[in-house]
């Protein structure tokens, strides 16, 4: 397949995978053959490792995308015996608001514009004011920007607090580090289409063992039932609905290759690399981007549209296109944004490539080519 045919996703995921990883799914699995329990166990094993999970921790895995996970989540875990307050920096924040409602909490906001970060002590100071909040929600990055929350020092103030923490670490995990051994925790929610670089269709949940237990009977929706999914895999080994068997045999490829590449570190070290080339290579062509260095993410960047009359995004996006690149389209409440990932089976070579073709394409709309 042509480049063109076939585009680079610079995307927060889908996103582009290796071949190896689509290679994983030409073969069919039985779902109740014992060959997909032990891929099933691999990967749950694993993804415990990638958090540095210990005994007292477990993954539960859930069909669907990122958005099933998180309101599994919430729906099983999140004890009902108080409000739920949510940090919101931007539309993922939002999405946990809606999910929080939608199974029953009552839901307060602490909302801060979507290029800020939330104040710890301002949290802190929510937190001791209202004796009515149970649990605390986050986004880890938030991708509607490409802002890196500080997850592990809102975690500490929660934890002393005595408050539940749940992490939405759909665009972070696999990258950005997670220690569950420090980050204290009620549950972390991620995907297999983004950091980790498999394919859609398969999301899950980080949680401690004993909270997960003493949910049993709460989750207030069956197919999203984290408990009940748990406990049937632990009895037989079996997912309770048909699993997504070719995707799960791509994320026990693509967590293969995170391996192989040398973990969550060695993964953030390359985009790293791949979003300083970005972000540097835009502002040099003279986009500006919407974060300060300091909280921005490797993972995707908000760019300014330049306000002029040769630029439109539809147009501008058509010729990357053409020319091997798939971005993404703005998300910002501001308008007048697009955003670029610097994640997936992509590396350095290919952002300076991007860069190069970025320039060629303002050059070609400036002129009117
Ligand atoms: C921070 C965050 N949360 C949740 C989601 C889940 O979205 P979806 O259900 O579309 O996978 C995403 C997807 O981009 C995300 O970036």
């Amino acid at each position: 397949m042509s480049r063109a045919a076939e585009p680079i996703l610079l995307t927060p995921g889908p996103l582009t995978t290796s071949a190896a990883v689509k290679q994983a799914m030409l073969r069919d699995w039985g779902s109740r053959d014992p060959d997909f329990e032990a891929l099933t166990r691999f990967v749950l094993a694993e993804l415990l490792g990638i958090a540095n999970a210990g005994s007292g921790h477990v993954a539960v895995p859930i069909q669907g995308s990122g958005t099933y996970a998180v309101e599994a989540m919430i729906g099983t875990l999140a004890r009902r015996d108080g409000r739920m307050l949510v940090l919101t920096n931007g539309a993922y924040g939002q999405r946990m608001i809606a999910i929080a409602r939608g199974v029953g909490l009552d839901v307060t906001d602490y909302a801060v514009p979507e290029t800020q970060v939330h104040d710890p002590a301002e949290l802190r100071r929510r937190l001791a004011a209202d004796p009515s909040i149970r649990s605390v929600g986050v986004v880890h990055c938030e991708t509607t920007s490409g802002i890196l929350n500080p997850v592990e020092s809102f975690a500490d103030i929660v934890g002393e607090a005595g408050r539940d923490l749940y992490v939405d670490s759909m665009s972070a995990f696999g990258a950005i580090p997670v220690d569950a051994r420090r980050l204290r925790f009620a549950g972390l929610a991620a995907s297999a289409n983004k950091c980790l670089q498999g394919v859609p269709g398969i999301a899950f949940v980080i949680c401690p063992e004993d909270r997960l237990a003493e949910a049993k009977g709460r989750s207030p929706s069956l197919v999203l039932d984290l408990e009940a999914q748990h406990r049937q895999l632990l009895a037989d080994g079996q997912w309770r609905f048909t699993p997504p068997t070719h995707i799960v045999a791509a994320l026990a490829e693509a967590i293969r290759e995170l391996a192989a590449e040398g973990g969550p570190a060695a993964r953030l070290a390359r985009y790293r690399k791949n979003s300083r080339i970005l972000i540097e290579g835009m502002r040099g062509l003279g986009f500006d981007s919407l974060l300060a260095d300091e909280v921005q993410s490797p993972i995707i960047a908000s760019f300014a549209e330049p306000a002029a009359d040769w630029f439109a995004f539809p147009a501008f996006y058509e010729r990357l296109k053409t020319m091997g690149f798939a971005i993404y389209a703005g998300k910002m409440k501001v308008g007048g944004t697009f955003r670029v990932g610097s994640i997936g089976a992509v590396d350095p070579n290919t952002m300076t490539d991007f860069v190069a073709c970025v320039e060629r394409t303002v050059a070609a709309m400036k002129e009117g080519r």
